[in-house]
């Protein structure tokens, strides 16, 4: 079995101190960085912008993986590219061509992931799974870090699950929102590849520690 990956969201952190946060994460198990671009419109939230991933970039030493919560996300692709993006995850419910943006994901370089809402059923990927590098689904409702995890997410990961085991796709099912070592294990039993969590890691005592825990979990 692959093993499970966990994706601190640098939202939680403290920006006064980022480079030490980031340099925290560096030294942790952790796998991913998760950034979370949010533009105010999408939703009612703005987090920061391309020098803030630029400064954290600098700094940050595994795969970026960044959430775009914006309209018309295809404006910034390259620039996303451009600033060491990795992973790009842009919102089912932001795009109106969701294919032509994977594909121009993609063609810059980087893996291709499609976040999805609380209300968006996971069958409305039916005829793209194939093209999907990583699925989120948001296990809060995007905008804030902090809120109190959606159980219904532990369906939408089974019903995911079986529609990428029966399109034969090798997509990865990252969840975002909510995550604690009360859930980790059961996201995991029922499908989930990649685990953000925010608060739980930066609101915690000894971060590091609590990044291991969560990873010796989710992997036991
Ligand atoms: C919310 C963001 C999340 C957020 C998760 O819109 O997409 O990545 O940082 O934070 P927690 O883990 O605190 O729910
Ligand atoms: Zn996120």
């Amino acid at each position: 079995m692959n093993s499970k990956l966990i994706a601190p969201s640098i939202l939680a952190a403290d920006f006064a101190n980022l480079q030490r946060d980031i340099e925290m994460v560096n030294k942790s198990d952790a796998d991913w960085f998760h950034i979370d671009i949010m533009d105010g419109v999408f939703v009612p939230n703005i987090s920061f912008g391309m020098p803030v991933l630029k400064a954290i970039t600098k700094h940050a030493k595994k795969t970026i993986d960044v959430h775009l919560m914006i309209i018309d996300p295809d404006r910034y692709i390259k620039t996303f590219a451009d600033l060491g993006s990795n992973i790009l995850t842009v919102h089912y419910e932001a795009c109106t061509h969701l294919h032509r943006t994977l594909q121009a994901i993609k063609s810059e370089g980087m893996k291709a992931g499609v976040a999805l809402n609380p209300h968006t059923n996971v069958s409305l990927l039916e005829d793209i799974i194939n093209d999907i590098d990583l699925v989120l689904i948001m296990s809060v409702n995007p905008g804030f870090g902090g809120q109190s995890f959606i159980e219904n997410t532990y369906n939408k990961i089974s019903q995911l699950k079986e529609l990428i085991h029966k399109k034969g796709a090798s997509t990865l099912i990252e969840i975002d929102g909510g995550v604690s070592n009360k859930n980790i294990k059961q996201l995991v039993n029922v499908g989930a590849d990649v685990l953000v969590a925010g608060s739980f890691v930066f609101k915690s005592s000894e971060p590091q520690e609590t990044i291991k825990d969560l990873k010796a979990i989710a992997n036991s």
